[in-house]
Parts: C-alpha cells; sequence; structure tokens
C-alpha cells in the first residue's frame, strides 16, 4: 500500500524507517518530513495543522493509508476529515484526541471513570485562581488546558511562581493565547515517570515497550523542561505486576469509558504515568506517539509497525500476537544551544558519514538542507539511537554516534539512562 506519513520529527523519520520496511509498504510519502525522511520517501510540504490540506494531498496522492505523528493535526480534526471521503487513517477523531487536546476535559474524564491521578481544580477566572492558591500549599502545578507545545505545565515550587503562572495564562498580560483561557491547577505528584504506549483500534489494545523519558535539558533533571532530551526502552520501573496495574486501573477504564461516552479511542493512547508510593498515576493522556521515546521503542519492536497500525485503524488489532520486544535501545537527543530557549538556526553540521561507520542510527529531527549543506532549523536536532542486549550496551552504542556528530552549540545529555541502569543492577 501507499502510505503517507505526517510530521517532520525523530519520531517521524524513526516511524518512516519502520513502515518503509513493511512488506506491505509499496511506496512512502512524508509530509513535510525532513533531510532524514527524505532518504526514504518522497517529501512534500503541507501545513500539519489543516485536515482539509492534508486530506486533499492524501487525494492527490492516491495513498492507502495516512498515518499521524503529530498531536496538533488530531486534535483538529484530521481523523474525521479522512473518514467524511472514506479514506483510510490510523488515529483519534478529535472528539477522542481531546483527552490531549483539552487537560480540563481529559481531568474530569479521569475522575468520571476513577482514574487514579493528581487532585486538581480548573479555573477560568484569575481571581479565583488566585484565591485557590492561597489556600494551597507548594509544589504545586499549573497547567495551560489548551495545547502548549510542551510548554503548559508549569511546576511551581513556591507560591509566588504559581500566582506568577496563573497570571501569565488569565491575567492582563497572558503569553499563552487560546490555550491558557482555563487553567488547572494540580496537585505535585512524586515519583519516578514512565511513557507507556496502547495501540488501540477503539476496543482492544496491544503495548509497545515502556519507555522513560528525560525531560529536562541538564544532567541530573535540571533545568527548564523541554520536548524530550533522550529516552530508553524498555525502561525497568515499569515491572509485569505495575503494568498489570496500569492496564487495570488506567488503560482499560479509559477505553470503556470512551467507548461508553460515544467516543470510542483508535489510535495510539500515550500514557504519562508517574509511579508514587500509592502506585502509579496518570500524569496526561497523549494521542499520538511520544518524542523522543518513540525512536527507542520502535528500535527494540520487532513486528511490522505498518501491519500493527492497519489493523488497529481497521478495528482488527486481535488478529495480531501480543507484542514482544528484544533488547533494548536508547537515543540521546542533540540540541541546539539555547533549547528550549530562543536558538539560532542554520548552523552547519558536519560528521554524519561518520556515524554511519558506527553501529548507532542517526535520526534527523531539527535538520534542513540549505546551501547544499546540511545545517540545523530546530532546538532538537538529531536524535541517536542505539540497541543492544542490554541498557548498558544500547547507551554505549548511541553515545559512539553522538560523539562523531559536529555542530557549533551542540548540547545533549550524558546521563540517559542512568535510573534505568541503577535498577537493573
Ligand atoms: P504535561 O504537560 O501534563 O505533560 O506535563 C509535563 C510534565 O510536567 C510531566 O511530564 C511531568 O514531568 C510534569 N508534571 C505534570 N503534572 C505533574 C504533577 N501533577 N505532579 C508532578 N509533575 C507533574
Ligand atoms: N516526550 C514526551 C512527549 O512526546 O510528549
Amino acid at each position: 500500500m501507499k502510505v503517507l506519513l505526517i510530521g517532520s520529527g525523530g519520531r517521524e523519520h524513526a516511524m518512516a524507517l519502520s513502515i518503509k520496511k513493511s512488506k506491505l509498504c509499496t511506496e512512502l510519502v512524508c509530509a513535510p518530513g525532513n533531510p532524514g525522511m527524505a532518504k526514504l520517501g518522497s517529501c512534500i510540504e503541507i501545513d500539519v495543522g489543516n485536515p482539509k490540506e492534508i486530506a486533499k494531498l492524501a487525494k492527490e496522492q492516491a495513498v492507502d493509508f495516512t498515518v499521524i505523528g503529530p498531536e496538533v493535526p488530531l486534535v483538529a480534526g484530521v481523523v474525521d476529515a479522512f473518514q467524511k471521503q472514506g479514506m483510510k487513517i490510523f488515529g483519534p477523531t478529535a472528539a477522542a484526541a481531546k483527552l490531549e487536546g483539552s487537560k480540563a476535559f481529559s481531568k474530569e474524564f479521569m475522575k468520571r471513570h476513577s482514574v487514579p491521578t493528581a487532585g486538581y481544580e480548573t479555573f477560568t477566572d484569575l481571581q479565583k485562581a488566585k484565591d485557590y492558591l492561597n489556600e494551597r500549599s507548594a509544589p504545586i502545578v499549573v497547567k495551560a488546558s489548551g495545547l502548549a507545545a510542551g510548554k503548559g505545565a508549569i511546576i511551581c515550587q513556591t507560591k509566588e511562581e504559581a500566582l506568577q503562572a496563573v497570571e501569565s495564562m488569565l491575567g492582563e498580560n497572558a503569553v499563552f493565547g487560546e490555550s491558557g483561557k482555563t487553567v488547572v491547577i494540580e496537585e505535585f505528584m512524586k515519583g519516578e515517570e514512565a511513557s507507556i504506549f496502547a495501540v488501540c483500534d477503539g476496543k482492544d489494545y496491544l503495548l509497545l515497550a515502556p519507555a522513560q523519558d528525560h525531560k529536562r535539558i541538564f544532567d541530573n533533571d535540571k533545568g527548564p523542561n523541554t520536548g524530550g532530551m533522550g529516552a530508553y526502552a524498555p525502561a525497568p520501573i515499569i515491572t509485569g505486576d505495575m503494568m498489570d496495574i496500569i492496564k487495570e486501573t488506567i488503560i482499560e477504564p479509559t477505553l470503556r469509558g470512551m467507548a461508553e461516552e460515544g467516543n470510542p479511542y483508535t489510535g495510539i493512547l500515550f500514557l504519562g504515568i508517574m509511579v508514587t508510593k500509592e502506585g502509579p498515576k496518570l500524569v496526561e493522556y497523549n494521542c499520538r506517539l511520544g518524542d523522543p521515546e518513540t525512536q527507542a521503542v520502535l528500535a527494540v519492536y520487532g513486528g511490522d509497525l505498518l501491519d500493527l497500525f492497519y489493523k488497529a485503524a481497521m478495528g482488527k488489532i486481535k488478529e495480531l500476537a501480543k507484542i514482544n520486544h528484544q533488547g533494548y535501545a536508547a537515543v540521546v537527543v542533540m540540541a541546539s544551544e539555547g533549547y528550549p530557549g530562543e536558538y539560532k538556526s542554520g548552523v552547519s553540521i558536519s560528521g554524519i558519514s561518520e556515524v554511519e561507520k558506527t553501529s548507532a542510527l542517526l535520526l534527523h529531527a531539527g535538520t534542513r538542507i540549505q546551501d547544499y549543506e546540511l545545517q540545523t532549523a530546530g532546538g532538537r536536532v538529531f536524535g541517536v539511537v542505539g540497541k543492544g542486549t542490554t541498557l548498558k550496551a544500547a547507551l554505549d552504542v548511541a553515545y559512539s554516534g553522538v560523539k562523531k556528530i559536529k555542530f557549533a552549540g551542540a548540547h545533549y545529555r550524558s546521563d540517559i539512562g542512568k535510573k534505568g541502569l541503577a535498577k537493573l543492577k
């Protein structure tokens, strides 16, 4: 089948590799794609936020099946646009993608279906939010309800910070736009995080390998939150017993609840889990794969990803055997100087052919070709993936690749996988 893949990050480069490897794939079209994905299929410019444009492209290109990488088109209703025209696509409808698109909706949903999560209140009025905060103690978490490109959750260590955070969303000089007009204030959960990916067909699901992301920019989880600076899979914090609890208390009530409410969930259900002393609690839902978790998760997935997504889209995931993953994989993200704040683009990159001599896999994220050279074009520039029979071996391979890439101001964390290694000792 001819496949259209939407997106341009490291996650999509990893997805493109897996789709291209599938025995079902005859041709791959990426939109907009990136210089790494251009080696696997044609790349066509597109506005990923515009469902109609995506459906038009799928029609023009006569693709048989479309796979969506990022959340923006899903929340904007790309699946609905395809379904209206009888075209095949994998992902949740806009109503189902609200699990990610509106934190106010998802927190209420969790409450309705008794999914364990942090206690919270929702506000649209600045004074009421401030009054509430004045009765609480820090640390406390302030979130913009809508999509905010990973920047909408502010972990406040003091009450003053929390007051500033609500001011930045509901105040006169608000900087969050529409996404911050509803604010969720929630209890701070202490624990270690993990990312769980359920591939859902509306009723049944299969699990990909559990992963752990590294959200902060600097080693030892210091500095501001980013989109993710590295990941590894499978994450040993999610033992078999822990996964059983997550299935029973979080995944299954979610799928049942969505179906009962008339919005059966088809697509990737990404659960951000906090493993607390009281057990696993849900931090958030996402309606897509994680970036950079996918780069590690797909490296240990031994099956046919396109077949998995296609069967899920057709409501036939039950026809597939349970997913087994092989070995360990780690991805180390190389970022531009200044990320997640302001950074420069257009910095020359060298060393690509050197990485190809190692066993590491280089995935492009924020790169471009300009004036016949490869340059930086984003905050997260590359993800370098290593595989191995142990986590240590996988990390060694990833870092051996990282050391070959050169661009001015390149920044990466040197402690990816440290928590996992400590657990495996
Ligand atoms: P979110 O935007 O909901 O994905 O949150 C981004 C990140 O903020 C999460 O991955 C956590 O690291 C952190 N976070 C969000 N909510 C909480 C919470 N209630 N307690 C502790 N950390 C949180
Ligand atoms: N790495 C976290 C995310 O994709 O949301």
